[in-house]
């Protein structure tokens, strides 16, 4: 019963964030797109990816694959795929690997990224384009499963169009 009470509690309250303040739900993105968007990055080593709303951690673990020795992180503020998150990567062994972080990606200096990653929506895309712009370092990538930024031209080749990414240099 009160798992039901709680499940409904966070189910709503995640529906009126949605419709008032813009925000993603929790939609992972489809598994055939991975492979896309860990080639679209591009990472070397020593490189850092953000994945900002991480969700279950699927593009961080598609790209920690194909090149684990980059630097992995993601910002989840939701508490299900959060938890789901934390969950998959320890039944994978990877857990030390790729840092999850419970919190809101609009709190967090980007700094640091030489990648990142979002499947968010329109709203969240116009919010973040001022704070990449003010916190990304030259030379940093962005790529954007859906949804472009308003106002920044994006370096979109036709293959990336047909995938539905949107490729931003910093
Ligand atoms: C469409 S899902 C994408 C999940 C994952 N990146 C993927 O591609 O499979 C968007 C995620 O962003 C999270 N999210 C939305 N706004 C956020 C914020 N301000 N801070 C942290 N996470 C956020 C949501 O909870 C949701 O899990």
């Amino acid at each position: 019963m009160l798992f039901w009470i709680a499940f409904v509690f966070l189910f709503t309250h995640r529906l009126f964030s949605m419709f008032f303040r813009g925000e993603a739900p929790f939609v992972p993105c489809n598994m055939k797109k991975l492979v896309e968007i860990s080639d679209e990055l591009e990472l070397k080593e020593n490189n850092i990816l953000y994945d900002l709303g991480s969700g279950d951690a699927r593009v961080l673990v598609a790209c920690f694959r194909k090149q684990p020795k980059a630097k992995y992180v993601g910002f989840e503020k939701d508490i299900i795929p959060y938890l789901w998150s934390k969950l998959r990567l320890w039944r994978m062994g990877i857990l030390k690997n790729i840092k999850i972080y419970r919190r809101d990606f609009f709190n967090e200096d980007l700094s640091k990224a030489t990648h990142v990653f979002t499947y968010l929506g329109p709203k969240q895309m116009e919010k973040l384009e001022a704070k990449f712009e003010k916190e990304l370092t030259r030379g940093a990538k962005l790529v954007s499963l859906k949804f472009k930024m308003p106002n920044k031209p994006n370096e979109q080749k036709k293959e990336s169009a047909a995938k539905e990414l949107f490729v931003y240099n910093f």
